[in-house]
C-alpha cells in the first residue's frame, strides 16, 4: 500500500466525463489517492476536458496556466489532462504546458495507476490509444461507500454519424455498446449502495445494442430489464439520436413507469438545407413527425433539445426555420451554441457566418426557448408530481428534489429524506425552480 495522497479532479462538459471522473477516482484509489476538497491541498491534478466547442478547449490551457504557482510551491505535485482535448491534442499540450506530466484519453482510463507511478518517477506520460481492451472491465470494481439517490451509468460510447460539426467520433472514437449483464451489475450495485435513479449515458444512447444472454439488447430492452431492478424507482437516458429513436423505445415511453417522462433529442437545426450540411440524416419534418409519436405515447413528456446556430452558410430565412421548428415542438428545456469551428471536421472548410450575426440569431433563438422553458414551468403549478429527494434545502425542514419531468423542486416542512420519492404538489413557479407540497 503507497502513502496516502490527494487527487483532485475538475471535470468539464458533458455528463459522461462526470461518471468518467469518478471512475479515474476509484482507479487511483488502489494507488492510495483520496479525494481533495480544492486543488491546493492535492499531490495530484487531474482536469478531465471537454473539446466540444473553442472555449472549452480553450479553458484547459488557461486552467493549467494557473497551476503554475502551485507546481512551483509544490514540485511533487502532479498535473494530468484526461478527456477529450487529451485526446484531440495530446502531443500539443505537453508541447505547450511543461507543467503537464500525464495526458490520458477516454479510452485509457485503467491504464492510469501505471501512467501514474511512472508520472511519479519524473517521466513523461501520454496514453491516447484506442485499445482493444474494455476500459470499464480492466477499471476497479466500484468501492462499497454509500452513495447519494441519483447516479450516472455510461452504458454506450462513441459515434459513428460524423455530424459535420463534431469531434465526438474522433475523440471518443467509434460507436460501441456495453454488454448488459455488466451494466445491470453495475446497477444492483449502485441500487445497494442508495441510488434510486440512474440515467444511462453515451453519445448516441438510443443506438445501444449492448450483448445480452440471447443476441444483442436495444435500449428498451436494457430498460426493461432494469425495470426489474428492485430498488431502483427511476430510469433516464440520455443522448438521443432522432434516427435511432426505435419503436419499442418509443414505447416503452409509454408502458415502463420507470422511465421517467423527459427525453433529450436534439434536432440542432430547423432548416433542411442546414441539416443535411450538417449530414444529419433527418429532415425537420421527419423530426417533428417523431416527436409527434412520442407524444401519441406519453402526451405529458417533456422534450429537451441542443442547437447550433451560425453553421456555415446558414441564412437568415434557415434561421426562421428553426425559430419555426421550436414554435411547433415547445420545448421544456434547451441548450443552444453558436457554431465553433473544430478542426479536422468538414464544416470547419467552410464558408463562416458573420460572428456579429450568429451572436444576434443565438440570442433570439435563446430568448424564445427561455420563454417556452418558462411556460412550461409555470404550466405545472397545481400539478401532481413525483418527487425523489436528494438533499436538504437551505432553509430549516426543506428538502430539494427533482420531478419526474427533471424540474427543480423543493418542499418546505417536509419529513422526508434524500433517498425518498414522494407525490407533491406543485403551488409555485420560480425562477429556476418549483415550490411544492407533500400530499401524502
Ligand atoms: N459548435 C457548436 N456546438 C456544437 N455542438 C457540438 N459540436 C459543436 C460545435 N462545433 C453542440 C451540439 C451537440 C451538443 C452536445 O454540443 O448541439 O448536441
Ligand atoms: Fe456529435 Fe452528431 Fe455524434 Fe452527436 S450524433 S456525438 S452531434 S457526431
Amino acid at each position: 500500500m503507497t502513502a496516502p495522497k490527494k487527487l483532485f479532479i475538475k471535470t468539464y462538459g458533458c455528463q459522461m466525463n462526470v461518471y468518467d471522473s469518478e471512475r479515474m477516482a476509484e482507479a487511483l484509489g488502489g494507488q492510495g489517492y483520496t479525494e481533495a476538497k480544492s486543488a491546493d491541498e492535492a499531490d495530484m491534478i487531474l482536469l478531465n476536458t471537454c473539446h466540444i466547442r473553442e472555449k472549452a478547449a480553450e479553458k484547459v490551457y488557461s486552467e493549467l496556466g494557473r497551476f503554475k504557482k502551485l507546481k512551483a510551491q509544490k514540485p511533487d505535485l502532479k498535473i494530468g489532462v484526461a478527456g477529450c482535448v487529451a485526446q484531440a491534442e495530446g502531443q500539443e499540450i505537453m508541447r505547450r504546458q511543461p507543467l503537464v506530466d500525464l495526458v490520458v484519453g477516454p479510452q485509457s482510463y485503467h491504464r492510469l495507476p501505471e501512467m501514474e507511478e511512472k508520472a511519479r518517477e519524473g517521466e513523461k506520460v501520454l496514453d491516447t490509444d484506442f485499445p482493444e481492451e474494455d476500459k470499464f472491465e480492466k477499471l476497479k470494481r466500484r468501492p462499497k461507500s454509500k452513495r447519494g439517490p441519483t447516479a450516472f451509468l455510461t452504458v454506450q460510447e462513441g459515434c459513428d454519424k460524423f455530424c459535420a460539426f463534431c469531434v465526438v467520433p474522433y475523440t471518443r472514437g467509434a460507436e460501441v455498446s456495453r454488454p448488459a449483464d455488466r451494466i445491470l451489475t453495475e446497477a444492483r450495485d449502485l441500487v445497494e449502495r442508495g441510488v434510486r435513479e440512474i440515467t444511462l449515458l453515451g453519445q448516441n444512447v438510443n443506438a445501444y445494442h449492448g450483448a445480452g444472454a440471447n443476441g444483442d439488447l436495444t435500449l428498451a430492452q436494457l430498460i426493461w430489464e432494469l425495470d426489474k431492478v428492485e430498488g431502483l424507482e427511476r430510469i433516464r437516458f440520455t443522448t438521443s439520436h432522432p434516427n435511432d429513436m426505435m419503436d419499442d423505445l418509443i414505447e416503452a415511453h409509454g408502458t415502463c413507469k420507470k422511465l421517467m417522462p423527459y427525453l433529450h433529442l436534439p434536432v440542432q437545426a430547423g432548416s433542411d438545407k442546414i441539416l443535411k450540411r450538417m449530414n444529419r440524416s433527418h429532415t425537420a419534418e421527419s423530426y417533428l413527425r417523431l416527436i409527434e409519436r412520442i407524444r401519441a405515447a406519453r402526451p405529458d413528456i417533456l422534450i429537451s433539445g441542443d442547437f447550433i446556430v451560425g453553421f456555415p452558410e446558414e441564412t437568415e430565412a434557415d434561421f426562421q426555420a428553426t425559430l419555426d421548428l421550436v414554435e411547433e415542438v415547445k420545448y421544456g428545456t434547451a441548450y443552444s451554441f453558436k457554431y465553433s469551428t473544430r478542426p479536422g471536421t468538414p464544416a470547419a472548410e467552410r464558408p463562416q457566418v458573420d460572428p456579429v450575426e450568429a451572436d444576434d440569431r443565438l440570442q433570439r433563438l435563446q430568448a424564445l426557448l427561455t420563454r417556452q422553458q418558462r411556460e412550461i414551468q409555470d404550466s405545472m403549478v397545481g400539478r401532481e408530481v413525483g418527487v425523489l429527494f436528494e438533499k436538504p434545502g437551505r432553509q430549516a425542514g426543506q428538502m430539494l428534489g427533482k420531478s419526474d419531468y427533471l424540474h427543480a423542486v423543493h418542499v418546505a416542512d417536509c419529513d422526508r429524506q434524500a433517498g425518498d420519492l414522494a407525490r407533491v404538489r406543485i403551488v409555485s413557479s420560480r425562477t429556476n425552480s418549483l415550490a411544492g407540497e407533500l400530499i401524502d
